[in-house]
């Protein structure tokens, strides 16, 4: 509507008029200074506590030009972390020293966030309505005013590039490429399967709007976003969720048993329709393997809470179950999966207590961008490995057999020996999730996203200068330049993907300068961090808060298969160990006392 007033306007005054309309649109306010346009010729920068001062906010006052100076870029950091194997060694064990450093990052990645959150797709000024208004996913930086000279503001052509030709010159797999961190499709579908519980854009609304509600890691996706489908999954006998005995084993009901929506296509036989919390985990058996893992262990937890507290009723034990696991989650998410994506030496730790006495806000809000930032389709290979069987996508895809047939233990296995695709670099998509990509495109643009150079000034990176600066290559970077015509133009999610990786790296620089921010503050925001949460009471005890504190991805598969527990690892070991492929269930299920198996995994690929 704005915009058929401001063309008709254009038309009427003739477009001079219109070529300054909005002063904002050129994104003159730096160093995070907020941009209010008075007119259509003039704007105004609000520096208040930016550490700046001017007209753009570009001067910096005394204590920030000190601090800009001393603090070493984010590319000299990630090498220290990533290089001196032995310094951090050492550093590690002096426990001082690690919950320095440990502090450190999550405060200094955390104070990136706005906590409260400000921005919405909708208003790019702040307002009740996009605080309050839990529908929406929250926006790190306001959409392009709808009045600019170009989709990106200033910068660029007056029209993006097709997304389809964006997405086969750019985005498309040639050949795979192995992640070099050698990450496994065991992260892969963790990472799917763990972000799905906050990432559910609600498309009926449109891209700008969520129904995930908790905003966080509220573990929706084993318990369904509303009660009424949670009591659905509900056993109501010792805190259980329902379940089904196939060969044994322990999975999730079918569908028909419990009557909750899951979304098959037809030719799923009813047999083969488990039902969990997330409607859409039935699409690929990496998402039900965990789906049956996490509900396993819900009901494992439930009868250790039992033996401690007999007199307990069902609602205590499920309530208490919940948030012990969603600590395992924490916990498991920042020692095991963040510290593989990271290939810091340094041990990250999940401590709450490291942030009692900093400014901390326990809340979180998920943001679009981290949502448009998480679409790690590269890493899907082309075709799945299972035991001696290889499937192509189409095999793969909504095969919930695969999973009884197989089963937890030859899964795990088969998934954490198998590599997964490197993340930027580009051309590493593979056509079947291509469409994906390009409907991150299209959601970005249609959301009104700024630019992969505008997000990198958000988060203190320098603005790429060139296309080859962007890419570190030649061919790409003219496609790109073709496409875009200017480096300031070019979106966050092509960006993103066709970023330089760091050296050796799954992900370019600003995918991780940009994505620990959210990740960090979504998972140490919750509200079982905070002070009054964080003690044995809340877990039931220290029984429920060892289980916590202990947790690790080696130990959530052995306690929940039966028989020998395979290595279940993020990271693909490396071949050349020529040790069997399971190690000894019983010295697994006996806990802290007896050899940590994650140890066994780490000592056999220290190598590495
Ligand atoms: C077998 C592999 C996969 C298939 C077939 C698949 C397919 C899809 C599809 C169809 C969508 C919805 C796209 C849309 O209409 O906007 C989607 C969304 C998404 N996918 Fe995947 N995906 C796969 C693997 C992964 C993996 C490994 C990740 C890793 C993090 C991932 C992350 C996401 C995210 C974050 C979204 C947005 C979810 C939302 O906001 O609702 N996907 N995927
Ligand atoms: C502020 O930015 C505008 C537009 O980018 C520029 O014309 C102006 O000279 C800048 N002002 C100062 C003081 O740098
Ligand atoms: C760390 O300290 C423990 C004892 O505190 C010791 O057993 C271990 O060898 C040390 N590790 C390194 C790498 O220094
Ligand atoms: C949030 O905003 C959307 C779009 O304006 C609206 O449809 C919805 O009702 C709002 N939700 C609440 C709880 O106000
Ligand atoms: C599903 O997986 C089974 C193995 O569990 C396989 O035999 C079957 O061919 C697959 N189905 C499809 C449609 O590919
Ligand atoms: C597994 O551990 C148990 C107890 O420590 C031991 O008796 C058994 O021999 C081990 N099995 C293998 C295959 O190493």
């Amino acid at each position: 509507m704005h915009r058929t007033a401001s063309l008709l306007l254009c038309l009427y005054l003739g477009c001079l008029a219109c070529e300054g309309a909005n002063p904002c649109c050129s994104q003159p306010c730096q160093n995070r200074g907020v941009c209010t346009e008075l007119g259509t010729d003039a704007y105004e920068c609000d520096c208040t506590r930016t550490g700046y001062y001017g007209q753009n906010c570009t001067t910096p006052e005394l204590l920030t030009w000190i601090k800009v100076s001393l603090k070493p870029l984010p590319n000299t950091v990630h090498y220290i972390l990533t290089h001196f194997k032995g310094l951090w060694n050492i550093i590690n064990n002096i426990s001082f020293m690690r919950d320095a450093i440990m502090r450190y990052v999550l405060t200094s990645r955390s104070h990136l966030i706005d906590s409260p959150p400000t921005f919405n797709s909708d208003y790019g000024y702040k307002s009740w309505e996009a605080y309050s208004n839990l529908s929406y996913f929250t926006r790190t930086l306001p959409p392009v005013p709808q009045d600019c000279p170009t989709p990106m503001g200033v910068a660029g052509k007056k029209e993006l590039p097709d997304v389809k030709i964006v997405a086969e010159k750019l985005l498309l797999r040639r050949k795979f490429i192995p992640d070099p961190q050698r990450t496994s499709l065991m992260f892969a579908f963790f990472a799917q399967h763990f972000s799905h519980q906050f990432f559910k854009t609600d498309m009926k609304k449109g891209p700008a709007f969520t129904r995930a509600k908790g905003h966080g890691v509220d573990l929706s996706h084993i318990y369904g976003e509303e009660l009424e489908r949670q009591h659905k999954l509900r056993l109501f006998k010792d805190g259980k969720l329902k379940f089904q005995i196939l060969d044994g084993e322990v999975y999730p009901p079918t569908v028909s048993d419990v009557q909750v929506d899951m979304h098959y296509p037809p030719h799923v036989p009813e047999s083969h329709r488990f039902a969990v919390g997330h409607e859409a985990f039935g699409l690929v058996p990496g998402l039900m393997m965990y789906a049956t893992i996490w509900l396993r262990e819900h009901n494992r937890v439930c009868d250790i809470l039992k033996q401690e507290h007999p007199d307990w009723d069902d609602e205590r034990l499920f309530q208490t179950s919940r948030l012990i696991l969603i600590g395992e989650t924490i916990k498991i998410v920042i020692e095991d999966y963040v510290q593989h994506l990271s290939g810091y030496h340094f041990k990250l730790k999940f401590d709450p207590e490291l942030l009692f006495k900093e400014r901390f806000q326990y809340q979180n809000r998920i943001s679009s961008e981290f949502n448009t930032l998480y679409h790690w389709h590269p890493l899907m290979p082309d075709d799945f490995h299972i035991q001696d069987e290889v499937f192509s996508f189409k095999q793969f895809i909504f095969n919930t057999s695969i999973l009884t047939n197989y089963g937890v233990n030859n899964l795990v296995e088969s998934f954490t020996k198998q590599i997964a695709g490197r993340v930027a670099g580009g051309r590493n998509v593979a056509p079947a999730v291509l469409m994906v990509a390009m409907k991150s495109i299209e959601n970005s643009r249609q959301m009104r996203y700024q630019s992969l150079n505008a997000y990198r000034k958000r988060f203190n990176l320098k603005p790429y200068v060139s296309f080859e600066d962007m890419t570190g290559e030649k061919e790409m970077a003219a496609e790109l330049e073709e496409l875009y015509g200017d480096v300031d133009a070019v979106e966050l999610y092509t960006g993103l993907l066709v970023e330089k990786p760091r050296q050796n790296a799954i992900f370019g620089e600003t995918m991780v300068e940009m994505g620990a921010p959210y990740s960090l503050k979504g998972l140490m925001g919750n509200p079982i961090c905070s002070p009054e949460y964080w003690k044995p009471s809340t877990f039931g005890g220290k029984v429920g808060f060892d289980i916590i504190n202990t947790a690790s991805l080696q130990k959530l598969v052995c306690n929940n298969v039966k028989g020998p527990c395979p290595i279940a690892s993020f990271y693909v070991p490396n071949v050349k160990d020529s040790v069997p492929t399971t190690i000894n269930a019983s010295t697994a299920h006996s806990s802290q006392k007896e050899v940590n198996p994650t140890v066994i995994l780490k000592e056999r690929t220290s190598e590495l």
